[in-house]
């Protein structure tokens, strides 16, 4: 069972998470970071400045959980674009550090594999942050998805494209396939931490904590993981 931990509201989750991130960097300065995009995450990596001020970084790596396929990387809503502005420049980590799946059509069929080939030889992820879709997906793992998954290409539902549509100028703008981590990607790292915040996510929430584990909710797979917290507000708590 996920301990789960109700703050008041998203600036506040995010200073807890991002006061055991200092705490682990400080512990182990090569502390390896899952990082997950999309707004959710945002209250962590903005606590983060503030507090990692003497905190030796350099040798900190990070992995995203995930990218859209066929969006050039310099698009402003690649996740590299996006892990770039949100995390790598203002933690002041080490770019060639930090790893997004390559979305790159040249060299997709190996992309999946070489990923999972770095996350190993950086020793596996330490802290995985995670947020969850409204149809309980994590990464980009859509219902259905096996959880013994590793990184490999997937097709985004249009739910999540329609989700996704508000970071771009219209839906059909958003990419079709993804790459994302799989749920056994996930599963293997070594504290997940899984944040939700706004009633929108109350249902998500419920099933990823409470429901059965189940691929028709991929966030049920926490269920499996022997360290899991779930940091929410009251709304996202409020169907528990
Ligand atoms: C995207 C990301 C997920 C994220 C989800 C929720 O689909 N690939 O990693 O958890 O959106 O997004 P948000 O946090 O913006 O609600």
């Amino acid at each position: 069972m996920a301990e789960v931990v109700i703050v008041p509201d998203a600036a506040a989750g995010g200073a807890v998470v991002a006061d055991e991130i200092v705490r682990l960097i400080r512990a182990n300065p090569a502390t390896v970071l899952g990082l997950a995009t999309g707004s959710t995450p945002l209250p962590v990596y903005e606590a983060l400045p503030p507090r990692l001020v003497g905190v030796d970084v350099s040798q900190v790596r990070g992995f995203a959980l995930d990218e859209y396929v066929g969006l050039d990387v310099s698009h402003p809503e690649s996740y590299r674009s996006v892990i770039h502005r949100e995390v790598v420049e203002p933690l002041g980590l080490d770019p060639s550090r930090v790893n997004v799946p390559n979305g790159a059509a040249l060299g997709i069929q190996h992309a999946g594999d070489d990923y999972e080939a770095a996350i190993l030889a950086a020793g596996g992820i330490d802290l995985q942050i995670l947020g969850i879709g409204t149809d309980g997906h994590i990464g980009f793992n859509e219902p259905g998805s096996s959880f013994a998954s590793l990184t490999r290409v997937k097709t985004l539902t249009q739910q999540t494209r329609i989700d996704n549509a508000r970071f771009f100028d219209a839906v059909d703008e958003v990419p079709m396939h993804c790459i994302t981590q799989g749920l056994g990607t996930i599963l293997r790292a070594g504290h997940l931490v899984l944040l939700a915040f706004g009633e929108r996510k109350a249902d998500a929430v419920a099933g990823a904590v409470e429901g059965p584990v189940t691929a028709s909710l991929p966030g049920s797979a926490i269920q499996l993981h022997p360290h899991a917290t779930v940091v929410v507000d009251e709304a996202a708590a409020s169907r528990l």
